[in-house]
């Protein structure tokens, strides 16, 4: 059957399903259309599945002119219909792994898939599942409930986990070059996947099993919370030693080897480094295993806002003011610079917890018109020099291309610069009016 398939996937008379349309699956099944294959597109959510069918993008790094491109060359279609699964080859699943109330894995969305996906599963289908998830998912869950179908996952059906990768906003790795790691239940599985998957992007790396494919995506982003954390320490203990620590980061990172840069900042943010590390630590703690490191990089990433709003605090302070009853602008609530994504950003924890003091707090950000910050629906204001002149102290949260530094330092009475993005302007402009994480 493994050559059969290859044959179909060459000859591309083979239909690929991508389940979840966000920030990972539109890329993935643009890219897939754009290799020729003929791709359905399943969400839940209407508004995304017409989007598409219109030709609007509702992802920066994906154009409407890509989407066009990708409906024309392999006939890129959305639906909100599991019964086309009954019509493709190939199943890839991209939906969201959040965190409970009680920040313990959700993986309801994977599960509530499956159910449709089990309905329409048929003799050679390959199955990958992208979500990033806690090792043991794919043996000890996908397979079983997929196997409910009376088909044996294998030798019936083909399964296969497959991280995604993806850095959105990242113009030099995108879906295409940045490597695939492929694990199997089986060879078979891990073959067939791996096939498909190097039709299509640069380069795929088979490993020997789904667990490692698990685990390989779990090291990455514990080993990026991780060293966030310790950048973000660094920050608090210089500002105790009154050093400061953006020089210190470009002093160590001379070193031309064994040194990797990371910098501190608000906090962390988006939808997989502050939460995937928590799905690993989760299934330890089921085997009776603390994994201390997670525990300790989460506490400190996760302390940052408050320990930001102490500087604001301090720096108010210096210019006889208290936080309470002060005006406040905050710049940036994407998690990071030039993406419109808000998920964990710990800009609204900084919102909030100033708003619990007292403040009255703005925002901007022109990648996000409106947003819930603490319970209500705001907008975004706009950035003007009257604006700037009238605000007690500007935070900047996150380090968009777009901001004039310049223009927001000239015009602002008080800056907290939590990114560094005010590097490079005159000590004459920043001094007494600037002060850094
Ligand atoms: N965003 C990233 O940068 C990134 C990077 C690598 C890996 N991941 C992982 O990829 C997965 C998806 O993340 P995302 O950022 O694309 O999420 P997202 O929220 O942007 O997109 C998920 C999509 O799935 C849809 N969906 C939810 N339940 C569904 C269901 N039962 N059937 C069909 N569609 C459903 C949602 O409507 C949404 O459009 C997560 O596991 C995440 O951890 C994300």
């Amino acid at each position: 059957m493994i050559d059969e398939l290859k044959k179909k996937i060459d000859e591309r008379n083979y239909k690929v399903a991508v389940v979840g349309l966000g920030y990972v699956g539109l890329p993935l099944a643009v890219e897939f259309a754009k290799g020729g294959f003929p791709v359905v597109g399943i969400d839940i959510d209407r508004k995304k599945t017409d989007a598409i069918n219109s030709g609007r993008s509702y992802i920066p790094d994906i154009s409407d002119r890509d989407l066009k491109r990708a409906q024309e060359e392999g006939g890129l279609v959305a639906t909100t219909e599991f019964s086309r699964i009954g019509e493709v080859d190939a199943i890839i699943i991209c939906v969201p792994t959040p965190l409970s109330k009680t920040r313990d894995p959700d993986i309801s969305y994977i599960m509530s898939a499956l159910s449709e996906i089990k309905k329409y599963l048929k003799r050679g289908h390959v199955v990958s599942l992208e979500s990033t998830t806690y090792p043991g998912t794919t043996d000890e869950l996908v397979r079983p409930t997929l196997e409910k179908s009376g088909l044996k996952a294998g030798t019936d059906f083909y399964l296969a986990f497959s991280p995604e990768r993806i850095d959105p906003g990242n113009r030099v790795y995108t879906v295409k070059n940045t490597p695939k790691v492929v694990g199997g239940i089986n060879k078979d599985s891990t073959e067939i996947v791996s096939y498909l998957y190097s039709r299509v992007l640069e380069k795929v790396v088979p490993v020997s099993s789904c667990k490692v494919a698990e685990m390989s995506k779990l090291l990455e982003n514990t080993f990026r919370s991780i060293n966030i954390a310790l950048a973000n320490e660094m920050a608090i203990m210089c500002n105790i030693l009154g050093v400061d620590v953006w020089e210190v980061i470009e002093a160590a990172a001379t070193k031309p080897f064994g040194f990797m840069k990371f910098y501190p900042g608000p906090g962390i943010g988006g939808h997989c480094i502050p939460i995937d590390p928590l799905y690993l630590s989760w299934k330890l703690r089921t085997l009776n295993y603390n994994a201390r490191m997670i525990e300790v990089a989460s506490e400190i990433n996760t302390s940052m806002p408050r320990y930001v709003v102490e500087r604001v605090a301090d720096a108010l302070n210096e210019h006889m003011k208290s936080v309470k009853g002060s005006k406040i602008l905050v710049l940036g609530i994407a998690y990071k610079k030039d993406v419109n994504d808000t998920r964990e950003s710990p800009a609204f924890d900084v919102i909030k917890l100033l708003e619990i003091k007292g403040a009255s707090v703005e925002y901007n950000d022109p990648f996000v018109p409106r947003a819930r910050i603490n319970g209500h629906f705001r907008d975004s204001v706009e950035l003007t020099g009257d604006r700037l002149k009238q605000t007690d102290c500007v935070i900047i949260t996150t380090d968009h291309s777009v901001y004039d530094y310049e223009f927001i330092v000239k015009n602002a009475r008080l800056v907290v610069d939590t990114k560094n993005a005010t590097k490079g302007l005159s000590e004459n402009l920043i001094r007494g009016k600037v002060v850094k994480l």
